[in-house]
């Protein structure tokens, strides 16, 4: 057996910057449960201190997902670390995760210090850490754009004052493989007492180098990493989980290293997450794209029928992408519902199993073939279900060559019913311009996509929106066999979430 690289997945605090990200406490617990079967080494929950929100996922994750460290995230302050460890300390393993700036330019417009004081503050909050749990990682923000001398000697200090693991975040994803890897060797090579630390690294993707760069800084002696599932997370995302475990593991040859992860849980993962967050993955994306497997043209199809060698260097049920025989039907039953939501990464408790099972009886009673489109359609339904201040009733929408589009609307709204008709340039604008008078959210629409989500005209089609509303935004799914009514359930589902979300929301500097 080979050295391990730890894997610190942080999808639910980084992967949640995102934009229009946000998930409830329920969906991170599902998702949390997932990176246990996933077999990730370290589950970051979230930042506690950032609103009460955030604080119950995180207190829930640790009391109810065992099998993983729970790490909290906190800046360098008591007051961040305290609600931290509150949050985490019912974890069998909690990790205290205190980060504050390094680079000059972080340091002087954003903290306003001086740098002997982001010093004592970065020692001062290992050692407040210290006294609630015994591991604690301290991440140097801005690293790759901060004076090298400056963090040998923060982290020095840190490790001496008892940090566990040291994180060198390329924050703003500006560093190149050569140089990460230079800065990592730097710093083990003259850090006293480097072989007592993990040193970890946390790339962005601005430049599209996150997940090289963390290859690099593993070979030059990184032996934690810490990424999201499909890559999300600020701007251009984090460093993609999926693809740095999967690259260790094709090129053990090169790299001789092995992770703990579950690699036929990557696919069920990914598609959890682009599920519960909305955020679809692109056709072309490395290991789970739709086309990662797929081969066009002939001269390629020709060569992996005589081998599939030729043009695969990994095989997709590696990842858990199967062929799947077993076609989901009106006579298919719970056994087959079952196997195929796990496959999914659904662990449905029973009562959730029966309601989804409920309502893909209702779909196959409708349709001859139930796709799996359809299933996560049922499951963002019936399950991911956030509270519901907003309901859709009723919907009549009128349009057609020579009419002017309308919509007449019936919605609950705080157990009230209120029912209103507006026009609009096409049938969709006229269900939109109608919810926005009922609830009286002048939101704006982002994006606006339908996936056709299987051949035939009795197809579900799933619609995902994303409105922004004083700078905050939110997706929201809806699916339906009529793309009108799909559109409405897709938009007040955004309406609640952004609902839930502005009662949480607080701003951090
Ligand atoms: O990108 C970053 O610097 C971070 C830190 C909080 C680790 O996310
Ligand atoms: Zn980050």
């Amino acid at each position: 057996m080979s050295e391990i690289i730890k894997i610190f997945d942080t999808t639910l605090r980084d992967g949640e910057q995102s934009p229009g990200a946000s998930m409830t406490p329920d969906e991170k617990i599902i998702i949390a449960k997932q990176l246990v079967k996933l077999n990730v080494d370290i589950i970051e929950a979230g930042f506690p201190i950032a609103s009460e929100g955030d604080f119950n996922a995180v207190r829930r994750i640790a009391q109810e997902v065992k099998g993983a460290e729970i790490a909290g995230l906190a800046r360098a302050n008591r007051e961040d670390i305290e609600r931290a460890y509150e949050a985490i300390k019912y974890s069998d393993m909690p990790r205290i995760h205190t980060f504050i700036a390094t680079s000059p330019i972080h340091i002087a417009s954003k903290l306003k210090l001086k740098p002997e004081e982001v010093i004592e503050r970065a020692v001062d909050s290992v050692k407040f850490a210290k006294k609630f749990t015994s591991s604690v990682e301290f991440s140097a923000e801005d690293a790759t754009r901060s004076e090298l001398p400056f963090l040998l000697e923060i982290f020095q200090k840190v490790i001496d004052a008892g940090a566990t693991s040291i994180n060198i975040p390329d924050t703003v994803g500006y560093t190149v493989p050569e140089e990460y890897a230079g800065i990592i060797k730097y710093l083990i090579n003259n850090i006293n007492g480097a072989e007592k630390v993990i040193f970890s690294v946390h790339c962005h993707n601005d430049l599209g180098l996150a997940v090289a760069n963390t290859l690099s800084a593993i070979k030059a002696g990184a032996r934690q990493i810490e990424a999201t599932i499909n890559g999300i997370g600020e701007r251009a995302g984090n460093a993609a989980l999926e693809e740095i475990v999967m690259a260790l593991k094709t090129r053990k040859d090169f790299y001789n290293y092995d992770t703990n992860i579950i690699t036929e849980n990557i696919f069920p993962t990914s598609k959890l997450v682009s599920q519960i967050t909305g955020i679809s993955v692109q056709p072309n994306k490395a290991i789970i794209g739709k086309n990662a497997f797929l081969h066009e043209s002939g001269i390629h199809q020709d060569g992996v029928l005589k081998a599939k060698e030729t043009y695969e260097i990994m095989k997709p049920e590696t990842v858990g992408i199967t062929k799947d025989n077993i076609i989901l039907g009106k006579h298919s039953g719970r056994h087959a519902f079952k196997d195929k939501l796990v496959q999914f990464g659904y662990d449905l408790s029973n009562e959730d199993f029966e309601k989804a099972f409920n309502a893909f009886k209702k779909i196959a009673d409708k349709k001859k073939v139930v796709y799996d489109e359809d299933i996560d359609a049922i499951i963002a339904e019936n399950i991911l279900r956030i509270p519901q201040r907003y309901e859709l009733k009723y919907i009549n929408v009128n349009s057609g060559t020579f009419v002017k589009p309308s919509a007449t609307i019936e919605m609950m709204m705080d157990d009230k019913s209120v029912l209103k008709a507006a026009f609009g340039d096409g049938p969709v604008d006229a269900a939109f311009k109608t919810i926005k008078e009922i609830t009286d959210i002048d939101c704006k629409l982002i994006t606006y996509s339908v996936k056709a989500i299987t051949g035939g005209t009795d197809a579900l089609g799933e619609v995902s929106v994303r409105i922004e509303y004083n700078g905050k935004q939110v997706s929201g799914q809806g699916a339906d066999t009529d793309i009108i009514v799909a559109s409405a359930k897709a938009f007040v589902n955004a309406l609640n979430r952004l609902s839930y979300r502005l009662e949480n929301w607080v701003d951090l500097k």
